[in-house]
């Protein structure tokens, strides 16, 4: 268990943010490291051929540790959109077959895959499933020899539904469909391990439970794909690359492995430092001890949601680090705003409150949670 880290971020005593659903705050020493990074360009005659290299290197290997997977499957893009428009561009789909996804996931994971559909004469199939409801057994129930593509994530962003992707893993082998995950929801707060899912591609934006700056992401992409095509022509992801002042003289041939699919000024000055550091802390810390300090502390807050009259989706069909609860029939519709009011912070999708804590907040802030939902359900 790891106690509170609220001293690490700029969070005041009387803020209660349980909304990392939404957006992770930055950690001081993420801001430090931004702020470092920007006045590189503030001065470029210190900016050095190695900046355009060496922080992209190193985040793809600190990323890398932390889902279990070697640099060279690691790509850097700049949203969780940008990696699943590659994923699907890779992939191919025949008439008559299908692309299971869960109903409700995040647009960025399903426009792809509907228009894969509408293009290849494909069906799109959501998986709905009710709040509260186990969402593994019924994915399971869907794929079969028709499936060519499954899209999922691992939780739900809207209810915290936990999707077990070692079973739905197991399922695609069975049935020989290419795999594809949304983990923005989940990479960083829950253990990842790409060794055992073996997904086809993954991506990550980062802005939440990676807790880096917005507008960057990574993508994983399995060596089957190494060979595809990306979104952008770019030039930093050739051979010779770094070879700045001849470049016009190199061969169109790709660096090996993911880098292909690097984004277009991936060396992004500003952000990767901070990106680097937000990875090492979440290293430093082990997403295993994340994950079993925020199970441990939402199995407690959950016990005091029901007193106070919510229903939480159960422990064992929920990400352990993500709440979503009903909201009882004639609840205020401006629950969030007078939340707000009081300095609680949480937000409402789809009908279902994402309650989110994580390791900045304290006994104090739960309290105020309650009190606050005592007096306004
Ligand atoms: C599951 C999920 N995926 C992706 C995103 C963000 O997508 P993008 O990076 O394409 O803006 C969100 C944001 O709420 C999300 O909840």
């Amino acid at each position: 268990m790891l106690s509170s880290q609220k001293q690490l971020f700029d969070i005041l005593d009387e803020v209660a943010y349980l909304n990392t659903a939404y957006m992770s705050p930055l950690m001081h020493s993420v801001v430090a490291a931004v702020e470092e990074g920007v006045r590189l360009k503030a001065r470029p005659w210190t900016l050095k051929i190695d900046h355009f290299f060496d922080d992209v290197e190193a985040a793809k290997v600190l990323f890398g540790e932390l889902v279990n997977a070697p640099a060279e499957r690691i790509a850097v893009v700049p949203s969780a959109s940008y990696g699943l428009s590659t994923a699907a561009n890779n992939l191919s789909l025949s008439a008559g077959q299908r692309i299971i996804a869960l109903r409700h996931q995040f647009p960025s994971h399903t426009y792809p895959w509907k228009r894969k559909a509408r293009e290849t004469g494909g069906d799109f199939v959501e998986v709905d499933i009710a709040q509260g409801q186990a969402a593994t057994p019924a994915l399971l129930e869907a794929i079969d020899t028709r499936t060519g593509i499954v899209a999922v994530p691992n939780v739900l962003w809207t209810t915290g539904a936990y999707v077990d992707l070692l079973a739905i893993r197991k399922r695609c082998d069975e049935v020989g469909a290419a795999l594809v995950l949304d983990l923005t929801q989940s990479a960083g707060a829950i253990v990842t391990d790409f060794q055992k899912i073996r997904p086809d591609f993954a991506a990550v934006a980062n802005y939440k439970w990676m807790l880096c700056p917005y507008s960057t992401g990574f993508l994983y992409v399995d060596p089957a794909h190494f060979d595809g095509r990306p979104l952008e022509e770019g030039w930093v992801t050739r051979e010779g690359a770094r070879n700045f002042a001849s470049l016009t003289e190199n061969p169109e041939t790709y660096a090996p492995g993911a880098i292909r699919y690097d984004m277009g000024e991936r060396a992004n000055f500003a952000l990767l430092p901070g990106v680097n550091r937000a990875l090492t802390q979440l290293l430093d810390w082990g997403v295993q001890s994340i994950e079993n300090t925020l199970a441990a502390r939402n199995a407690v807050l959950c016990e005091r949601l029901h007193a106070v009259g919510l229903t939480t989706v159960p422990a064992e069909n929920r990400g352990a680090h993500f709440i979503g609860a009903e909201l009882p029939k004639g609840t205020r519709e401006d629950l969030l705003s007078e939340l707000a009011k009081e300095n609680v912070f949480l937000s409402i999708r789809n009908g279902s409150l994402r309650i989110t804590p994580h390791l900045w907040n304290d006994d104090q802030d739960f309290d105020r949670l309650i009190d606050a939902l005592q007096r306004l359900i």
